[in-house]
């Protein structure tokens, strides 16, 4: 089979390049080794697909070259997006901080784009295994189980190695590195951090336990946010969109009063409510089982009386700034994204394309830019995808 463009990968960037390219009249296949394409879209924002952010800037994604998303975000926002959503008649919602989801089901997210790539006479070939790629005079050779394959365009779009279970895998960077990119080290992303020992042993009986709004602190970034304790250490919107910017040795703080004064408000509970004893006044403010803890971890607890205004004030700042010392991540078994990937050195950032090899393109996340949580991700495959579209 000879073809204009090749896309490997039918996830969020690759049919988003498919479409685009497709409706330029370039005759587009997509090759995908899953059973079919879009799970990662199927299964995102729990079924309903955070499908952007409507406060989508550059400062929201993590790459050793902060600029390099500029381009294509600036050329593909959010309200590109959402016109196409809105075309498709599909009911969508802000829930919070900007975030739109689905009002019914991600699967209309895939369909919609599945609609576009049919319009656009793209050909999807799913279970389909890429054996070998090639450079040849005018393009790329592939071999596939598909049987033989040529094409002028060869896009990339095999993602991270975030959920192996769904398809993930470091076919991507092989391919990158086979025509000499730099690959820079991965990480996951967006993930649970876990911990272990006595540290793990304070918390593991508080699983389960939310509080609605902390604010999460790493040596680069802070996030206020949601947190959740878990069996094998914390989680919640706070903690992942910190565990971005963690590396393992540093400590996590977690403000469980953010953008309030802890220690003027113990004060004055003490002054109005002498006799209440801590773990009370703080189980008004934290989870009572969290309050509790802190109390037989740290604090101690009295009637707020018999707290010297000293200890008070220690304690204020204490629960402005509780450390949490993590061992480690739960992996690419249930990180969101992956980090670090295809050096964007090596890329054009108006058209993804390689700057060595003319032709071969890489977008989405199997580049070396990842968002925050919140629909960053997708904006991020849409726009790389899109400028892609465009150029092959
Ligand atoms: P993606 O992973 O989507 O697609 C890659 C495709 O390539 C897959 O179809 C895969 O099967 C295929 N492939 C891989 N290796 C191959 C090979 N060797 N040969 C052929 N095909 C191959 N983001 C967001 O913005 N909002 C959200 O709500 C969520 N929610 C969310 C939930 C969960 C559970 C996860 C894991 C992730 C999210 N994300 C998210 C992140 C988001 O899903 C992710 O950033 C994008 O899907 C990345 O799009 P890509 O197209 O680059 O890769």
């Amino acid at each position: 089979m000879n073809t204009d463009v090749i896309v490997i990968g039918g996830g969020a960037a690759g049919l988003m390049c498919a479409l685009v390219a497709g409706q330029r009249g370039r005759r587009v296949t997509v090759l995908d080794h899953a059973n079919r394409v879009g799970k990662k879209i199927l299964m995102s924002g729990g079924g309903r697909c955070n499908f952007t952010n409507l406060g989508v800037t550059p400062d929201n994604y993590l790459s050793a070259n902060p600029h390099f998303a500029k381009s294509a975000l600036a050329r593909y926002t959010p309200h590109d997006f959402i016109a196409l959503v809105e075309k498709h008649g599909i009911a969508y919602h802000e829930k919070e901080r900007g975030q739109l989801f689905c009002d019914i089901s991600s699967k209309l997210i895939v369909r919609m784009l599945l609609d576009e790539c049919a319009q656009a006479g793209v050909d999807i070939r799913t279970r389909c295994t890429i054996e070998k790629v090639q450079r040849t005079g005018e393009g790329f050779a592939l071999r596939t189980t598909h049987g033989p394959m040529t094409c002028t365009s060869l896009v990339v779009a095999s993602g991270g190695l975030s959920i192996p279970s769904m398809g993930a895998s470091g076919f991507g960077y092989d391919l990158a590195r086979q025509f000499g990119h730099t690959v820079l080290p991965t990480r996951a992303g967006l993930v649970p951090l876990t911990l272990s020992g006595k540290h793990l042993d304070r918390y593991r009986d508080l699983s389960g336990v939310a509080v609605p709004e902390v604010e999460a602190r790493s040596e680069r970034k802070a996030f206020r946010a949601g947190l959740l304790f878990t069996h094998r250490g914390v989680s919640g919107p706070a903690i992942l969109q910190v565990s971005s910017y963690w590396h393992p040795g540093e400590t996590v703080h977690l403000d469980f009063l953010p953008g309030e004064d802890a220690e003027a408000w113990l004060a004055a509970e003490r002054h109005a409510r002498p006799d209440r004893e801590l773990k009370t006044t703080l189980s008004e403010r934290l989870p009572k089982r969290l309050a509790q803890r802190l109390c037989e971890l740290d604090f101690g607890s009295r009637p707020l009386r018999q707290y010297p205004a000293a200890d008070l004030q220690r304690i204020g700042q204490r629960l402005q700034d509780w450390p949490i010392v993590a061992s480690g991540s739960e992996g690419y078994r249930t990180a969101e994204v992956t980090l670090g990937g295809v050096d964007t050195d090596g890329l054009s950032s108006k058209t993804m394309a390689s700057r060595s090899t003319p032709g071969l393109y890489f977008i989405g996340e199997v580049v070396d830019v990842t968002g925050w949580l919140g629909g960053y991700n997708f904006q991020w495959a849409w726009a790389s995808g899109h400028a892609a579209g465009l150029a092959v």
